[in-house]
Formats: C-alpha cells, structure tokens, sequence
C-alpha cells in the first residue's frame, strides 16, 4: 500500500479559532478527518503530523524516504516564506512533494508573496481553504499513480 506523509506546519493547530476570516472555521482536526477518508477511498496510507518546530519538520521530510512514504502533503505555513532548511530538506528528500494554503498568499501582506518552497516542489495549490488540502492529496495520489 502507498504511504503519504502530511505535514502541517506552525500555528495550523490552531485552525478553527485562528483567524477565522482567512483560514476559516474548520479545525485541523477536522481537516485530518477528511483527508483521512479520500485516502481510504484511494487505498493509500496516509500519516498526519503537525509540527511548531523547524527542525521537526526538517526532520520528518529527511526520514520520509527511508520510513517508505512515497510523497509528501505540506502546509509549511509560515516557514514558507523564511526557511531555507525546510525548502532543503524537500530539494533533497527525492520524492514527490506539493505545497498547500489555505490563504491565497499572493493577496495578503507582501511578505507572504515569497515562497521558498514553491521552486522545490511539483506544484503549489492555495486559496481554496480547507479544500486546498483535498485538491493537493488528489494531485499528489495522481503524480504518484503516473509517475
Ligand atoms: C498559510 C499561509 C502562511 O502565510 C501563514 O503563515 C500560515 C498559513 C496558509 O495555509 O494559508 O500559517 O500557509
């Protein structure tokens, strides 16, 4: 069986009360669960984490060759737009990754108009909320199908 690795990255525990205007009202938890159910429709493994920590996330993208996941769901949050580690970890990690957002970053502040991450990965899906995440894990399982 296939495995995904789903990393959430800082204040993403948060969803649900953080800012509801922009990240809307669905909390993480709630956004696992559904993710959860389109990969048991698809018949792959998939392993949720959250982390607040740049070096965890390092981590679990380093580890995720050798722990057998042939892809990686990410929502760096704000480590998108300042960690060169998180980008090289991904540059180097050799599977295939896509990028999520929740938010359309090229409308908000114009620091979140930088991405790091978006250059290393297969593509990037954003501003479609809670849906951002489903329509990543569809592009991801089909690249992974295809490849
Ligand atoms: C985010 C966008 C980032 O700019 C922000 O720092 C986040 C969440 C999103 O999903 O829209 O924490 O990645």
């Amino acid at each position: 069986m296939k495995k995904i690795l789903v990393i959430h990255g800082p204040n993403l525990d948060l969803l649900g009360t953080r800012e509801p205007t922009i990240y809307g009202r669905l909390t993480l938890a709630k956004i696992n669960r559904m993710l959860k159910i389109q990969a048991k429709k698809a018949k792959v493994a998939l392993v949720i984490k959250q982390s607040n920590h740049e070096g965890a996330i390092v981590d679990l993208i380093g580890r995720a060759k050798k722990n057998k996941f042939q892809g990686i769901l990410i929502n760096p949050a704000a480590y998108t737009h300042t960690s060169v580690a998180v980008r090289d970890a991904i540059a180097a990690c050799g599977l295939i990754v896509v990028e999520v957002h929740l938010s359309n970053i090229y409308s908000r502040e114009e620091f979140r108009h930088k991405s790091l991450i978006s250059p290393v990965v297969c593509g990037t899906i954003l501003g479609f909320g809670a849906n951002s995440y489903t329509l990543g894990l569809a592009a991801l399982l089909d690249l992974i199908r295809t490849k």
